[in-house]
Order: structure tokens, then C-alpha cells, then sequence
């Protein structure tokens, strides 16, 4: 064997089982794979023997711990962990306390006028002292020495040079949790990662090891608070016989630094504590709100505090004694004040009976409408909630206004990181992106002329409010990879990092993410990265552009396609679009007085059509299809342009994915693979849905000719069909043609004899796969057997619709004129491997 050959075997050998073995998604970021090349050169040089921890608290350990675990994975080397200082190189944890008493001479250099660091700071420094070098991780706290220790993993991770390493890090806003809404029989509303991984059957889970797995997680992001149960909240989480269940949560989530904070009911005085009533003014109410309060913190002295949705949704609250939000906050918050806690209440108050006929009514001035005039109200330790949009995390929105005017109100950020209108855990969506256009977006608030961005507000540094930040709706599961998909991890690590550093460009926090989670091959990087940094604008491309919101079943699954189903109820999702027109008139001057909530700067670009964006055009403007937008094309032709876009986007993002076979782990890359290949299946399935809705509505074609004309494509309703039968699909636009075929037999077959030029075709079978049963098929050309699968996914439907419309493709077949391509379906369960269509696409 030529030795270069041997030499390239040699190294393959080495580095495949290395870079490439199965990997489940469970570390998600905090994988600490095995460095390579110069990045372990350079921290096997620079890492000494030890690691001494001078703090002796749990979190403190938990730190040490982490340190050990990371260079042992990414190193191969197992640190020592001693207590004391040592008389050799080290890292040295502690806190700035502990290093002074240890080390008195050491100079931290804390930055100037500055007695300590803000609380959960860290320092990270390098200390020549006696000839020995130090690396020191100091803050003021515990939880800042576990953020500092995670800190310097990810720099060792990501291949920087601790060497000389300077650099202190304070967290943008004093609040940086997240909200999980699992319910306490183990369900999670609007959670697409599995399971809760805290509650099953009413109670704690036995095994509560993924909780603090999830704490992991969370503190390696710097979040250090946790709702553990839905905001729907069950009101017996505050009865005295549960609380030993809460108390066992908190033991495991309190090593990684992260607090327990409940979301409680309203109602609770009355419908657990006895009382005839809840009226917040009621000194019984006051006294229940005490006494309950003060019994969970004598169960769990460190409870982050309270998150409680009142008036909303068929919630109760304060309207039903004919009191005020702040009333209803305020008896809540003085319970919890005396124990330091915070009381979360949630800005995401609206009517949902309203008026559909009457074009004055709008949803989307309910969260200013209830809590500006309330300004200067609430107690110190209220935060008003406020999700970062004025309806309800739809694939575009402005910023709220009402971040622009609460001025002596405590105010925290709402963004959501399970993607309930985004795709759910089956398409990727990478929410930095958007989160950071609202983060950054200038309020003109305050009086000066500096600027007043969102993040500013919402860390309460504009109005100088002493809490204030962040808060994700993040509904992790027991599934092995947290969100349901390896991509989705992205967001929960997007926000954590935002919430520590809302500076942070979306770019940068994806490139981090990527190095992280999939190493630092520099094709494997730029692909993800460009996959995620333009997957937000891909998904809104397809599923609702110019700001028309996600065009989706609101009523119902919020995933697939339903255009009209916003409209003629009370949800107020509205975007009104009819045979003239579409989009909602919220300006000042003749529409609903929306855009009147924004300080005059803003006001005055949204409420002008020439100034617009005209990404929220629709949103907040009622225009005729004919209008043109600022880049020149008709709002119809742009409708019908973004959806081909997009679709094609997501083609190209499994092409691009493709490319990376030989450097991803096996079960990652075809993990993926399938979520992409299905995603762009079902861009087309929103694109056909949506253009031809609107094409059907305007009455206007396509210019390019492509809405309704979909060559190659043969409508299953055609074929020759042996027990098949024929079905209406009810939105007619959710299947090609309006109709679909079903199997009631045990086996249904329909074929097509193929009449064009021979040559190689892919072959696309659009089936649907309901969630009642999992139906069997297969697709052959004459006698050969070409490829069979299940129709297993777990879609949210048990209909033949859009959610449920699936796409089979198989590439490379080779066709000739005559061929019979048949395909073979088996149902299972009440699903009846039911067809839309076959397409034929020749390959070039
Ligand atoms: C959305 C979501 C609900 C949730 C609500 C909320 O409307 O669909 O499931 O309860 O938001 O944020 O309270």
C-alpha cells in the first residue's frame, strides 16, 4: 500500500471515531468534544493540573464540577479538584471575598469606581503571582462563578487562547428566566419537545435527573429563574399538601443556581383557600395571599417569585369584582415582597369575544389599553410581562407599545422559544434573528434625544427601574434532544445569551451555537449558520409575509395552513383580507387608533404608507392588491413571489445539508435530513395553499404563470384507481385540486401510465399522514419495487388538511414512455393512506 494512502487511512482512523460518532442531542452545546489540531495544542499547553475551588456553596461545587467534566471531555485530561489555593499553576474559582482572604495580594482590577461586580458577574483573569500562573474565575456570587466557569469552557470550546485571558461580563438585566407551561399531568400546551420532564400523574416526577439536566442548560446560559408549570395555572400548586412535590424541583434545579417561580390562579383564594371570594381588595384575599406565600418560602426560601395571567383567555382575575390590574398585582406582590420574590404579571390581557364587524375593534391595542393608564400603580416588586408583540408571537409583529409607555412600571420581555405559530418542532426557524429586530428597535421613549431601544426599556435602564428583562417560553420535553429537533436548540441558547447580552448580533450567537453543538468545520459552519440566520425570513416567505401574521389555524393547531381562519370570529388575529383588499387599518387617522400608541416618532413612519416597512404593511395598513410596495411589485405579486421563494429556500437548505454528510455524525445528519426534506415538502404545501387562496379572493393571476399550473403534478383523483375512493378536502386549497384519494379496503392502489420522454425524474407522492393510525405505502415503476415508508410523523391533526399533507421524494428513478408508476397503500388504524397527487420532476 503507497504510503500515503496508509498516512491518509491512519489519520481517517483517528479523527472518524473522534468528530463522527452518534450523537443524540442530549449535551446540546455543552457537548465538550474532543478539540482538535491547534485549539488542543494551544489549551493543552495553557490548562494547568488543578482546579481549586475556594467557595463552598452547591453552586460553587457545581462549578468546579463543570470545569472537570469540560476539559476531561475536550481535553482527555481529568483536572485535580482541591479547596485551597494551590503552589502550582491552577483555575482558581472563588469569589472576590475568597480570592482577597486567599489571596491578598492579587490585583483583580475591578473596573473603575465600581466597589464589587453587579450581581452574577464574573471576572475572568489571568494572575502571575510567585512565579505560578493563575486562572482565575471571581465574581461576586456563586451563581457568577458557575456563569465564569461556563464562560471559559465556551472560550476553550470555541478555540480561543485563555492565555493572558482579561475580561469581565455583567448580565444586561437583573430578570433572565424562563417559563415553562407544563401541566401537572405531564402534558405541555404548546410544548413540542415531548413530555414535562417535571410533573407526571399530578405529581413530581420520581426521577427528576432531566431537571437538573435542564438546569445544566439553563445556567450554562446565565438564566437563574424557572416557571415550572403552565401559566394556565392549576390553583392546587399553592395548596399546603402539594408543596412538598414544588420543594423537590427545587432541590434539583438549586445546584445549577436556578429558582423555582410558580405560576399561580387567580382564583386560588377562593377555589382552594376556602374564601367566598378573590376580590383582590378583601382583607381575607390579602391575608390568603400571605399565608400561602409565606408557607411555599418557608418550603423553598430561594422561590424566584410568582407569573400569574389573569383576565385572559377565560382566566380569571380582578374584572370580576370590577378592580384593576394593578389591584389584582399588587395583593399578590405583598405577599411575596417580604421574601424577596417578584411577581411576574403577565401584559397579555385581551378580549377574545370581540366584534369582528366593527373595524374600530382591535386586539392589537389590548396590552396598552389595559395597563398605560395604570403606569406608576404597581408595587416595586411587580414586573409587567409583556410579550414582544402586540398579538401573540406571530412570524412577524412590531415591538409592543406598550414597552415605549410604562415609564414607573417594572417591565419584563415575553419571547417564546417553542415554536408554536413558527413551525412547531418541524420546521427551522431561528428566532434570534427576530427577537433581536424587536430588541433593537427604537421606542422614542423618554425625553432625551438617545436612543430607546426595546432592550433598553425591558431592563428598566431607561426609566431606571431597579428589576426588569427577560423572560422565554421554552417548553423543553423529555424527548432525548429537548425541543423535538436538533435546529430548535438554537433558540433556547439564542435566548439565553441574548438575555445575558441583547448586543449580541444574531450572527455571532448562531456561529457560537453552531461551533458548539456541531464543531468547527469551517463548510459545516457557514452552512448552519446561513441555514439559520436566514431560516426566519424563509418561514415567514411562506407562511405570512408583509406582516400579515402566520397565516395558520388559529383556532385550532396553530401549524397548518388556514388563511381564513383569523377572520369572522372573535380572536381578532384579523388581517381582513376580501375580493378588494387585505391588511388591517390600525392608523390614527381612519383605522383602528393602534399606531396612536407609539411615542410620535414611530407613529408617524407607521401611520405613513410611503414609510412603512413594508414587512408590516399589512399589519398596519388596509391596501388594495394593486398596491405598490416600496421595491415596485403589486402586494399580490409579492404574496405569490415570497411563497415560491420560500419554498425553494428550504430546497436549498436540504441540498446545502446534504453537502455535509461526510462531516456530521450519522444520527444528527439524518435526523435533520428528514426534518428538512419534510419542511420543504411542506413550504409547498403552505405555498400552493396560500397563493391559490389569494389568487381565488383577488381574482389577479400570477404574472409568472406558476399559481394553479403545476406541470408534472397528476391530481391522485385521476389516476386508475382500484378501491381508492375519491374525497373532498374541505379547505378546498388543502389539496392540490380540492380532492384527495382514501383507502376503506385493506389495500387501494392507483397508477399512472407515464407518457413522457424517457430520462432520470424525481418522484414526489403527496400523501397525508394523520395522527389516528399510521398507514403504509409503496411506490413501484412496472414490476420494481421503487421505495416504501409509514406514515408515522406525530402531525396534530386526524384530518385530511394541510397539516397532514406530507411529501414522499424519490430521487434518481429512470423513466420511460409507457411505464406504470403505481402506488400501493396499506391503512392502519383510522388513517387511510390517503393521496393527493404524484408529481414528476425531471432532473437536470
Ligand atoms: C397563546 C397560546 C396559549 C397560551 C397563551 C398565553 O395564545 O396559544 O396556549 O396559553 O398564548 O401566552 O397565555
Amino acid at each position: 500500500m503507497p504510503s500515503k494512502l496508509i498516512a491518509a487511512l491512519g489519520l481517517a482512523c483517528l479523527s472518524w471515531p473522534i468528530a463522527l460518532t452518534a450523537e443524540t442531542g442530549y449535551d446540546a452545546w455543552l457537548r465538550y468534544a474532543p478539540l482538535e489540531g491547534a485549539a488542543l495544542a494551544q489549551a493543552r499547553q495553557s490548562i494547568p493540573a488543578v482546579v481549586a475551588l475556594l467557595d463552598d456553596s452547591p453552586v460553587g461545587h457545581s462549578a468546579q464540577a463543570e470545569i472537570v467534566r469540560g476539559i476531561r471531555g475536550m481535553l482527555g485530561r481529568t483536572m485535580r479538584a482541591e479547596g485551597s489555593l494551590p503552589t502550582e499553576n491552577a483555575i482558581v474559582v472563588g469569589t472576590l471575598e475568597e480570592i482577597r482572604r486567599a489571596a491578598p495580594g492579587w490585583r483583580l482590577e475591578i473596573p473603575v469606581g465600581a466597589a464589587s461586580l453587579p450581581a452574577n458577574s464574573y471576572r475572568l483573569r489571568t494572575v502571575t503571582a510567585n512565579g505560578r500562573v493563575y486562572t482565575v474565575v471571581a465574581a461576586p456570587d456563586a451563581r457568577g462563578l458557575l456563569y465564569g466557569s461556563f464562560a471559559l469552557l465556551r472560550k476553550i470550546a470555541l478555540g480561543q487562547a485563555l492565555a493572558g485571558v482579561d475580561e469581565s461580563q455583567s448580565p444586561y438585566a437583573s430578570i433572565r428566566w424562563v417559563n415553562q407551561w407544563d401541566n401537572l399531568d405531564g402534558s405541555i400546551e404548546r410544548g413540542y419537545g415531548g413530555r414535562s420532564i417535571f410533573w407526571e400523574g399530578g405529581k413530581a416526577r420520581e426521577d427528576l435527573t432531566r431537571v437538573a439536566d435542564y438546569g445544566r442548560l439553563l445556567a450554562s446560559l446565565g438564566i437563574d429563574g424557572c416557571s415550572i408549570n403552565n401559566v394556565n395555572a392549576n390553583p392546587k400548586v399553592l395548596s399546603p399538601d402539594f408543596l412538598p412535590q414544588i420543594a423537590r424541583i427545587a432541590e434539583a434545579l438549586r445546584p445549577w443556581g436556578v429558582r423555582v417561580v410558580l405560576a399561580v390562579d387567580f382564583g386560588s383564594p377562593k377555589s382552594i383557600g376556602g374564601l367566598d371570594t378573590f376580590d383582590p381588595l378583601e382583607e381575607r384575599v390579602a391575608a390568603w395571599w400571605k399565608s400561602a406565600a409565606d408557607a411555599i418560602y418557608s418550603a423553598i426560601p430561594d422561590l424566584g417569585g410568582f407569573v400569574l395571567k389573569a383576565d385572559s383567555e377565560g382566566r380569571v382575575g380582578p374584572s370580576t369584582y370590577g378592580r384593576t390590574h394593578a389591584d389584582a398585582a399588587n395583593v399578590v406582590a405583598r405577599a411575596l415582597a417580604p421574601h424577596g420574590g417578584l411577581l411576574l404579571y403577565r401584559g397579555f390581557v385581551y378580549d377574545h369575544h370581540m366584534d369582528w364587524r366593527n373595524l374600530k375593534n382591535d386586539r392589537a391595542r389590548a396590552a396598552y389599553d389595559n395597563f398605560h393608564d395604570l403606569d406608576g400603580k404597581f408595587d416595586d416588586n411587580v414586573v409587567i410581562q409583556i410579550k414582544n408583540g402586540p398579538i401573540d408571537f406571530q412570524v412577524r409583529e412590531p415591538a409592543s407599545p406598550l414597552f415605549g409607555a410604562l415609564e414607573k412600571t417594572n417591565q419584563a420581555i415575553e419571547l417564546q422559544v417553542t415554536q408554536e405559530y413558527m413551525g412547531q418542532a418541524h420546521h427551522l426557524v431561528f428566532l434570534p434573528a427576530m427577537w433581536k429586530e424587536t430588541l433593537d428597535f427604537d421606542m422614542h421613549a423618554g425625553n432625551s434625544t438617545s436612543p430607546t431601544p426595546v432592550k433598553a426599556l425591558v431592563a428598566g435602564r431607561v426609566f431606571h427601574r431597579t428589576v426588569g428583562g427577560f423572560v422565554g417560553v421554552v417548553n423543553a420535553g423529555l424527548d432525548e434532544n429537548w425541543m423535538g429537533n436538533h435546529m430548535s436548540q438554537a433558540n433556547l441558547y439564542g435566548f439565553g445569551r441574548l438575555a445575558w447580552d441583547p448586543d449580541l448580533s444574531a450572527a455571532r450567537i448562531a456561529d457560537e451555537w453552531t461551533r458548539l453543538t456541531f464543531g468547527s468545520d469551517p463548510t459545516v459552519d457557514k452552512t448552519i449558520d446561513q441555514m439559520q440566520l436566514t431560516s426566519w425570513r424563509t418561514y415567514e416567505n411562506y407562511t405570512g409575509p408583509l406582516g400579515l401574521q402566520t397565516l395558520t389555524d388559529i383556532t385550532g393547531n396553530h401549524y397548518g395552513v388556514n388563511v381564513e381562519a383569523s377572520e369572522r370570529n372573535g380572536w381578532g388575529q384579523w388581517h381582513r383580507a376580501d375580493d378588494k383588499g387585505v391588511g388591517m387599518d390600525r392608523t390614527a387617522a381612519t383605522g383602528t387608533g393602534y399606531i396612536g400608541q407609539y411615542r410620535p416618532a414611530v407613529a408617524r413612519v407607521f401611520e405613513s404608507m410611503a414609510a412603512c416597512p413594508d414587512d408590516l404593511l399589512l399589519f398596519l395598513h388596509h391596501v388594495p392588491y394593486t398596491h405598490v410596495l416600496h421595491d415596485g411589485k403589486t402586494v399580490i405579486q409579492y404574496i405569490y413571489d415570497s411563497h415560491y421563494e420560500g419554498a425553494e429556500a428550504v430546497e436549498g437548505y436540504v441540498r446545502a445539508w446534504q453537502r455535509l454528510k461526510p462531516l456530521v455524525d450519522e444520527r444528527r445528519y439524518r435526523e435533520v435530513l428528514d426534518q428538512l426534506e419534510y419542511q420543504a415538502g411542506q413550504a409547498e404545501v403552505w405555498r400552493d395553499a396560500v397563493t391559490n387562496w389569494f389568487a381565488r379572493a383577488s381574482g389577479i393571476a400570477d404574472a409568472k404563470g406558476r399559481v394553479g399550473h403545476y406541470a408534472g403534478r397528476f391530481e391522485a383523483e385521476r389516476l386508475a384507481l382500484e378501491r381508492y375512493a375519491v374525497r373532498d378536502v374541505t379547505l378546498a386549497e388543502d389539496a392540490s385540486g380540492g380532492q384527495a384519494v382514501a383507502c376503506a379496503a385493506a389495500t387501494c392502489t392507483a397508477t399512472l401510465r407515464y407518457q413522457g420522454p424517457s430520462g432520470w425524474y424525481t418522484l414526489r407522492v403527496e400523501y397525508f399522514d394523520q395522527n389516528d393510525g399510521v398507514s403504509h405505502y409503496r411506490l413501484w415503476v412496472g414490476k420494481q419495487l421503487i421505495d416504501e415508508w409509514a406514515a408515522d410523523r406525530k402531525l396534530p391533526t386526524r384530518r385530511l388538511d394541510s397539516t397532514s399533507s406530507t411529501r414522499r421524494q424519490i430521487s434518481g428513478v429512470a423513466l420511460r414512455p409507457g411505464d406504470e408508476i403505481r402506488v400501493e397503500g396499506v391503512p392502519g388504524g383510522a388513517e387511510q393512506a390517503a393521496l393527493d397527487y404524484i408529481e414528476i420532476v425531471p432532473e437536470r
